[in-house]
Formats: C-alpha cells, structure tokens, sequence
C-alpha cells in the first residue's frame, strides 16, 4: 500500500491533517480540510500511516497557493496552504481537540484566536542553521537536519530580513569553524546575534511594551511576535493583584516588571543566566525592588523548598512544566494561576493535574504569535475551586 486517496476532515495537533481510508488513520501534513489527495505512505505506527500528498485531486475551497518558494521543503512554515482565517480555525480546534482528548475537559468554553496585526514579516526571532561545508543558511528542511537555504524568509521582520541578506553576503571564512546556529533578535534599537562573529555582535537591545522598558540580546529569550503581547499582558495578569506572585520561567522579566507593580513581593524564576541578569537589569531600571530574580531551574527552586505565592504565573518552554512543578503548584494553595503555553498538547497535560489538584479554568484566550505554521500561544487563568 504505497499509494491512497483520502479526503482530510480536520487540522489535528502538531499540523496534520487528519483522514480515514482503507481501515486506517492517516496523518498528512500540509493539507487543507476538504481536500481530495492522493498521498504517497511514508511510515506506519500501528494502525496510523504517516503520508505525504502526491497529487492534490479536489482543493479544499480554504487552500491557497503558498506564496514561499521554499513552501514544503523548509521544514518552517506548514499552514500557507490555508487562508489565514482558517488558519486561526485549525488553531481553535488544535486548542479544543488537547482540552477534550489529554485534560479530559467536558465543557470547553468558546475559543477565539487573536489574529496578528500582521500575518507576514512578524517575527522579531529566528535561529537560522548552517551548513559550511554546503554553504547553506536558513531553517532544517521538514523532517530533516538538512539545511533549507533561505534567500527571503518572509515571515522575517524587515530589519531580519536584511540581516539574513548581510549574514549570507559574508564570506565563508569569516564564520567562527563549526558554528551550526545563529540565534538573532530585533527590537526598536537594532538586531542582536549569537554567537557573534564577523561585523554582527550580540549587542543589547531594548523594546517599548505596554508601559515598560525591557532589554535583552540574542543570548536570551523575547517572544516572537511583540504587537500581541500587550493584550495577552493583559488577559494573563488581568485583575490580579495581592501580597505575593512568583513568575516561572521568566526569561527577561516579561510578567516580572507588570507583577511587581500589582503585588507587594515577586520572585522570577529563570535557568538561563543571561536571561535572569536582564530581567535583574530590566527591575533595577524600572526601579522595582519589590522582586528579585532567581537563576535557577523552577524544578530545582521548587524542589528546595515549598512554594507560597498568592499568586503563579508560568511561561515554560514546550515540553510544559514538569510533574514537580505542577506538584508544587498544587500544594502551595495559590489562589490563582496564570498558565502561558506554547503548546496546547503539553498544556492540556498540565491542565489536567492542576484540576486533579483542585484548580478550575475561569477563562482561555489565544493569540496567533505564529502565523503560517500550526502553533498558537494559549493561556489558561485557573483559580483554586
Ligand atoms: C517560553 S519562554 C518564556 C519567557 C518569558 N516568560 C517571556 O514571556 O518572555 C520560557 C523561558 O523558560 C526558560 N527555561 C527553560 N527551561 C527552564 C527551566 N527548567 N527552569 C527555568 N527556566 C527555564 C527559558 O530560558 C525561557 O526564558
């Protein structure tokens, strides 16, 4: 069975499209919903074929031409087949199926996805790969570590874009020997690289939002797209208010500096140094010294010594936070949580404990920090029940 037609019903998580045909699952990347395509079976696991699309037989009336030539070989950006309303859909229903399928939840509240003010060069961050010895820079090809070299990245902010022109215009032997990534971060002041190397340095940069100053640099972490940020601040810290909030994987202190203006005491917490010095830097400068920053894994900090917080907001990475975070959680009775996720199946895991433990969802937004591909920024407000 090398070869089948099926008809996709939905988007699932991870970006797959979902189909039934011949008595078997089948999972098909780059699809639309209502497409009729004959795909090519490139694994089996169990009674799931893993397919790619061979001929695209009926288009779904919510496909487009992907504008990217490197569209399907770059392993970036996997929802430009579907116009961006119906991107916005696929994410609402990727949040909707990890709530009913992994938290177990019945009633799961309307959920509406924030779209980006701009669908196309948003991205203030990247991690471009390289490859010297074939002279390639771009992103690792889909399902590969093979290089995708990227001329125009068009989901790059402007200034990114010029910098990967500048990046690619350097000659070959200016590249430190085996470097393998650059990870590179703009904001209103510049563009920032690490490592540095040739004439880019891994300079200090500073952004403007919702009424705070924060530096960082290519070292450390900023979120992707910053024009959603001030409505998700917003949603995520809403009324909160109290004498003590900690804030879990803090990186540069994005819900530190807000935190420490609603409550009398805050601790971040943050395993990257360079992370932690700036979110120490960006209070210093705002002049809060109501909270302190710990560098350390949240893991660890919670596993040294039990949490008491009115208040824990947490922003982990996308393996979610871990079984003793969550324990931890549990146990230090906060009032409420403020749960930030970049992946909804890993969310919806935690989710489920923290209810186990006591918690209620009060309320879900979402935010599109990543149009073009199948990710979704979510974040849960729960209270103790
Ligand atoms: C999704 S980012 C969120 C950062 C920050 N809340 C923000 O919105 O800018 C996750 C952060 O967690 C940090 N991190 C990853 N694993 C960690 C761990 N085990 N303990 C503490 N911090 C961790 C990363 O360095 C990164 O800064």
């Amino acid at each position: 069975m090398s070869s089948l037609e099926v008809e996709i019903e939905r988007i699932l998580p991870g970006g797959y499209g979902l189909a039934h045909a011949a008595g078997y699952t089948v999972f098909v990347p780059l699809a639309a919903p209502g497409d009729r395509l004959r795909v090519g079976v490139e694994r089996q696991q169990g009674n799931i074929l893993f397919a790619s699309i061979e001929e695209i037989l009926v288009a779904s009336p919510d496909r487009i031409e992907p504008p990217c030539p490197y569209f399907g070989r770059c392993g970036g950006c996997d929802f430009q087949q579907l116009t961006y309303e119906k991107q916005l859909a696929a994410k609402a229903e990727i949040i909707r199926d990890c709530l009913h399928r992994i938290a177990r939840l019945q009633d799961i509240p309307e959920i509406v996805v924030t779209p980006s003010p701009r669908d196309w060069r948003y991205r203030l961050r990247a991690t471009w790969q390289i490859d010297q010895e074939q002279q390639r820079i771009g992103y690792y090809e889909r399902g590969s570590r093979r290089v995708c070299d990227v001329a125009d990245c068009a989901v790059l902010l402007p200034e990114l874009q010029q910098t990967l022109e500048r990046v690619r215009a350097t000659e070959w032997q200016e590249f430190p020997p085996g470097l393998q990534h650059l990870e590179v971060v703009a904001a209103e002041n510049g563009v920032s690289l690490s490592p540095p190397f040739a004439e880019f340095d891994t300079a200090e940069l500073q952004l403007q939002l919702a009424g705070e100053s924060y530096s960082y640099n290519a070292a450390s972490f900023f979120q992707i797209n910053p024009a959603l940020l001030p409505p998700l601040l917003e949603f995520a810290l809403s009324d909160a208010t109290g004498e003590t909030a900690v804030d879990l994987y803090c990186g540069v202190g994005l819900f530190t500096l807000p935190l420490s203006r609603r409550f009398k005491q805050v601790v971040g917490v943050e395993s990257n140094p360079v992370a932690a010095q700036f979110a120490r830097r960006n209070l210093a400068r705002a002049r809060l010294e109501n909270a302190r920053v710990v560098n350390s894994g949240v893991a660890e900090w919670i596993g040294a010594k039990p949490l008491r917080s009115d208040f824990v907001l947490l922003d982990p990475p996308r393996a979610g936070a871990e079984s003793v975070v969550i324990k931890g959680i549990v146990d230090s009775r906060a009032a409420r949580v403020s749960y930030v996720s970049c992946d909804p199946a890993t969310l919806a895991r935690d989710l489920k404990k923290l209810i186990a433990g006591g918690y209620a969802i009060e309320s879900l937004a979402a935010y599109d920090l990543f149009p073009q591909t199948h990710h979704v920024e979510t974040v849960v407000r729960l209270h103790l029940s």
